[in-house]
């Protein structure tokens, strides 16, 4: 039960959100064009047709979102910054009213002192460097350097945490490999080609931001999932073990041991990335903190049809297996593999519920039972020895849910779209009445 778990008095409790989710005022104020926006305008390409041009206008209404998690209680939020709304063409000029947005957001924050910690790329990458060639161009990753440099010489003094991607993992994978988010590519060559670019893009932007003096903490946001073998059959094994090298492995080594794992490289064979001499030098920043983003576990069957994760604690309206457990082995696992991980924030947890509101309220007990049972996991991780930080809600409010549109709802607080009004669901008022209770029992011991 909660009343039993108690987190470090210092532990970090917070939400989280992203700018192409939220925002909307998507050509306002001298913003251009990301490759989101262009591919929310495609036809085909969001389940219920719809795209992110108002969202939940949170860039007029973002004085009411702070409020509503001051009423929460959060220590901390997590949010992004739309590169094109601050450098509409991802290259040359600077938008200072984009950046007056952010600062006027920072402020806020900071009457109601919640910690702000910043996101650089939620997947929304300027249309201007997407025609230049997007993440398969080398030369991407240095105007995200020059990006990130920029916002760390501006805000790098009012932000707690920087961290440089979002998983890299989807933008590589879902955006160039299947085609299931911007740009649309469905190519494997040119996801492998990317996911490399991308981490250069990490480390150069990590050196730029750390030139600035900064003293904000550095890190990189991954999502990661415990890959089980179905059965105890070899085959599947050594499809678990695969798994684990291509999608966690695969981000990880480069950034903790400078290669990429030889399990993946014999796999890619002739769609292994081109990697220049001195490309891990540059990559193997020391990091501040590692963001893990924890959803779910993959479940490996080389049967076919492959045999389904049994899903015992259910499965969220995403078809996500629930399982609590696996956010505990994987940070158990993530620490044997790379002793020398740095403090870990949960970055993003929580889960896509088919709630209604009702009489003004939405009862959304599964969303509760879902957190606190993950809470409890990481408490477990955290009682064998992981270092870990804080904890971010995913998400704050309900938002475009990428391909998905507003057809899956992740938030604690429910937003009508047709009236833009935020209601606080049940497991907002949970989560609130949580932390006020680690904080008495912080004053307590
Ligand atoms: C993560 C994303 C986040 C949100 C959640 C449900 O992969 O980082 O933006 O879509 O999934």
């Amino acid at each position: 039960m909660t009343e039993t778990i108690h987190f470090p008095s210092n532990f970090t409790w917070g939400v989280a959100t992203s700018a192409f989710q939220i925002e909307g005022a998507a050509a306002a104020d001298g913003k251009g064009p990301s490759i989101w926006d262009t591919f929310s305008h495609t036809p085909g390409k969001i389940i219920d047709h719809s795209n992110g041009d108002v969202a939940c206008d949170h860039y007029h209404r973002y004085r009411e979102d702070v409020a509503l998690m001051a009423g929460l209680g959060v220590d901390a939020y997590r949010f992004s910054m739309a590169w094109s709304r601050v450098q509409p063409a991802g290259k040359g000029a600077w938008n200072e009213q984009g950046f007056d947005f952010y600062a006027r957001l920072l402020d806020a924050l900071q009457e109601r002192g919640i910690a702000p910690h910043l996101t650089l790329y939620h997947w929304d990458l300027p249309k201007g460097l997407q025609d230049d060639g997007g993440w398969m161009a080398r030369a991407t990753a240095h105007r995200f350097a020059d990006y990130a440099h920029e916002v760390a010489r501006r805000f790098g003094d009012r932000l707690a945490t920087i961290a440089t991607h979002n998983e890299p993992w989807c933008t590589a994978n879902l955006g160039y490999g299947n085609a299931q988010f911007a740009p649309g590519v469905a190519d494997k060559k040119q996801a492998i080609q990317v996911s490399h670019h991308l981490l250069l893009s990490h480390g150069l932007a990590m050196q730029a931001m750390r030139a600035t003096g900064t003293r904000a903490g550095l890190g990189i946001v991954l999502n990661q999932w415990t890959a089980d073998p179905a059965t105890d059959s070899e085959a599947d094994k050594r499809l678990a073990a695969l798994e684990w090298a291509n999608s966690i492995a695969w981000f990880m080594d480069p950034i903790f041991k400078k290669r990429y794992p030889e399990l993946s490289l014999q796999a890619h064979g002739s769609v292994a990335p081109d990697v220049h001499a001195g490309d891990f030098d540059i990559i193997a920043q020391p990091l501040d903190f590692l963001g893990v983003n924890y959803y779910r576990r993959e479940v490996m069957s080389a049967e076919v049809p492959p045999r389904k994760p049994e899903g015992g604690n259910g499965f969220t309206d995403m078809g996500w297996e629930i399982y609590p457990q696996g956010l505990t082995e994987l940070l158990v696992q993530l620490k044997a593999d790379y002793p020398d991980l740095p403090p870990v924030y949960i970055t993003e947890n929580g889960m896509a519920a088919v709630d209604a509101l009702e009489g003004g309220q939405v009862d959304d007990q599964v969303r509760i039972d879902y957190v606190r049972t993950h809470l409890e996991a990481l408490k477990a991780a955290m009682d064998r020895g992981i270092d870990v930080r804080g904890y971010f809600l995913w998400s704050l409010m309900d938002n475009f849910e990428w391909n998905s549109g507003y057809a899956k709802r992740f938030g604690i607080v429910w937003v009508d779209y047709a009236t833009l009004e935020r209601v606080p669901k049940a497991s907002a008022l949970w989560y609130r009445d949580f932390i006020a209770r680690q904080r008495r029992d912080r004053r307590a011991a």
